[in-house]
């Protein structure tokens, strides 16, 4: 930089830092949680250390010096709550125990001290949109309409033509009640009743009760649908005459209310953070969500996750293609509104499809695919989420036949398809790419029977890729996935740019390559992503006197090669 350039730039800082005097020591005063990612378990794939088959919590106990090794902050939990397991821990009969297939709370304590021992919080997921048929609440609420508890969920005596997001009908017939219960989900996950106050202070007493266990926050479920319209009318019927629940009451007005008083009641002045999963929020509403104005730290909303749908029900054999200026936006988008607040960073969880397969196109190499993912993960700004497997580079997996598929949404998935024409074969291929068990296949943890996730019968069958993609053989190689992610915290935890430096995307229209901008003061970043299968010639000289800092190829070009994901410091 010459004296010319050195100047402007200072006159440039001391002018922002005159708007905002927190600016330049902006990532000083960052909260604990967002100075380091989030690592997420499903408790039922991570390791069993009985041989019953399912992962358990002292399992997770057991790898906490792996999870340390990945410089994360907090372990965020999926339900380990009692639960009958109809969908796998979010159909919860008792909000405060432990499931006895993970353990028991004597487990759990152990479990918060060893974590908090090497710095690491324990998040629990809040599932308060629906509970279990099977808890006390339901059984009471049933048995008859005049019960203490008869309106603790939402009972109607006419059924409307709403279709579930797990498919089928949306309202259950209950013989005792001679009523219809509304589920959003599963019919054994019957909608809980916010407008009862009785049932607004039950959930948030749960909520506190973890918080007395020394939680470090709460991911909290399906948040959009607890506010049911006013009115229960028939939606615009798609071919089959239903209509998806999710259009006619995700979002519904009113519900920051509800929210703002969880807020009030629970986490505030707590040392905590808090991210919504809310399918369907829109960037520009996110400033009524998150940061000071809002209820959350941090949401999940879905826009980039979903952009193969047309519209937020998720209905997989109606998917598109993704085109990259679209999955961009999104995410651009999501950072432009959260620029005041905070967002949280994520390609996967236990309920997408692996990233390397969802996000390239096919033919892709898997490995310099799950680098790329790892680039832009650990480079955007906001919490980055790591999902159990993807710091190994997992990918889908593939049943033959949809009999041997857990996951209760695509069973209804491959029945909607059915229904709409499709033949098995062709609704099994949607299958494949959309199910949630692509996600949830057992931990790898070494060349081992079942990959060393247990010593029973694994309760998913483990990916057959298992002995070249595990922990055991990736710690060994240097250039592994696993080691990348590792370097990828590193550099992001300890840089000031990566952590609070503002976004700018640049080239958006461009169909090939993501790239963009990160500013702190003087100090700015480039990160660029091919994600084609083919050399991409850049726009312009971008990295011309910048330094290279981390690329998922070891040498230096002036174009992109396949798959190829690079950050300068300029
Ligand atoms: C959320 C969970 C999903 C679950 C659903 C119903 O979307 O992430 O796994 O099936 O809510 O609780």
């Amino acid at each position: 930089m010459n004296r010319r350039e050195f100047v402007k730039g200072s006159v440039a800082l001391m002018a922002v830092a005159m708007i905002n005097p927190n600016f330049i020591f902006a990532a000083e005063n960052l909260k604990w949680w967002q100075k380091k990612p989030v690592y997420q378990i499903y408790p039922k794939s991570f390791l069993d250390t009985t041989g019953k088959g399912t992962g358990d919590l002292r399992g997770i106990i057991r790898k906490l010096d792996y999870i340390k090794s990945l410089n994360v902050g907090a372990i965020w939990l999926t339900p380990i709550y009692p639960s009958p397991m109809i969908d796998n821990g979010y159909d919860i009969s008792d909000y405060t125990g432990i499931n006895p297939l993970f353990g028991t709370m004597e487990d759990f304590d152990e479990l918060i001290a060893e974590a908090k021992a090497r710095d690491i919080k324990i998040v629990m997921d809040l599932v308060f949109n629906h509970s279990s048929d099977k808890h006390s609440w339901f059984i009471e609420s049933k048995s008859s309409r005049d019960n203490p508890k008869a309106d603790w969920y939402i009972w109607r005596d006419e059924k409307t033509n709403w279709r579930s997001i797990f498919g089928g009908s949306a309202w259950q017939w209950c013989e005792e009640r001679q009523q219809y219960y509304l589920h959003t989900f599963a019919k054994e996950q019957p909608d809980l009743n916010w407008e009862n106050p009785d049932v607004r202070r039950a959930l948030f007493d749960a909520a506190n009760f973890w918080l007395k266990k020394g939680v470090g926050g709460f991911r909290i479920d399906a948040i959009v649908y607890i506010k049911k319209p006013e009115k229960f009318l028939d939606g615009t019927p798609d071919a089959d005459g239903t209509c998806s629940v999710h259009n006619m009451t995700a979002n519904t007005p009113g519900i920051l209310d509800f929210l703002h008083e969880l807020k009030r009641e629970v986490f505030d002045g707590h040392d905590i953070f808090t991210v919504g999963e809310a399918n369907s929020v829109k960037p520009e509403e996110l400033p009524a969500w998150v940061g000071e104005r809002g209820v959350f730290n941090m949401l999940f909303e879905f826009s980039h996750v979903n952009i193969m749908f047309t519209n937020g029900d998720d209905v997989w054999h109606r998917s598109k293609p993704i085109k990259l200026s679209e999955f961009k936006k999104a995410l651009s988008d999501s950072q432009r509104a959260t620029r005041g607040s905070w967002y949280p960073i994520y390609f996967e969880n236990h309920d997408k499809p692996r990233s390397v397969d969802n996000f390239f196109p096919h033919g892709t190499d898997k490995i310099l695919a799950a680098k790329a993912m790892a680039t832009i993960l650990f480079t955007l700004r906001g919490t980055p989420f790591v999902y159990q497997g993807e710091e190994l580079g997992f990918t889908n997996t593939k049943f033959d036949s949809i009999d041997d598929y857990d996951d209760i949404s695509s069973r209804g998935a491959y029945n909607l398809a059915r229904a709409d024409g499709l033949s098995d074969k062709e609704a099994l291929k949607f299958v494949w790419k959309f199910s949630r068990d692509n996600a949830r296949t057992p931990m790898q943890w070494n060349t081992s029977i079942n990959a060393g996730f247990t010593g029973g019968k694994a309760w998913l069958p483990v990916h057959d890729d298992f002995k070249t993609c595990n922990v055991e053989v990736e710690e060994r190689d240097a250039d592994s996935v696993l080691n990348f992610y590792r370097k990828m915290s590193r550099l992001r935890n300890s840089s000031e740019v990566l952590l609070n430096g503002d976004y700018e995307e640049l080239y958006p229209n461009n169909e090939e390559i993501f790239v963009y901008t990160r500013t702190l003061g003087l100090k700015k970043f480039i990160i660029a992503v091919n994600f084609t299968t083919h050399d991409v010639k850049l726009p312009a000289k971008i990295f011309d006197g910048a330094k290279k800092i981390s690329g998922n190829y070891s040498d230096e070009k002036n174009y992109l090669r396949a798959t190829e994901a690079v950050i300068y410091e300029l």
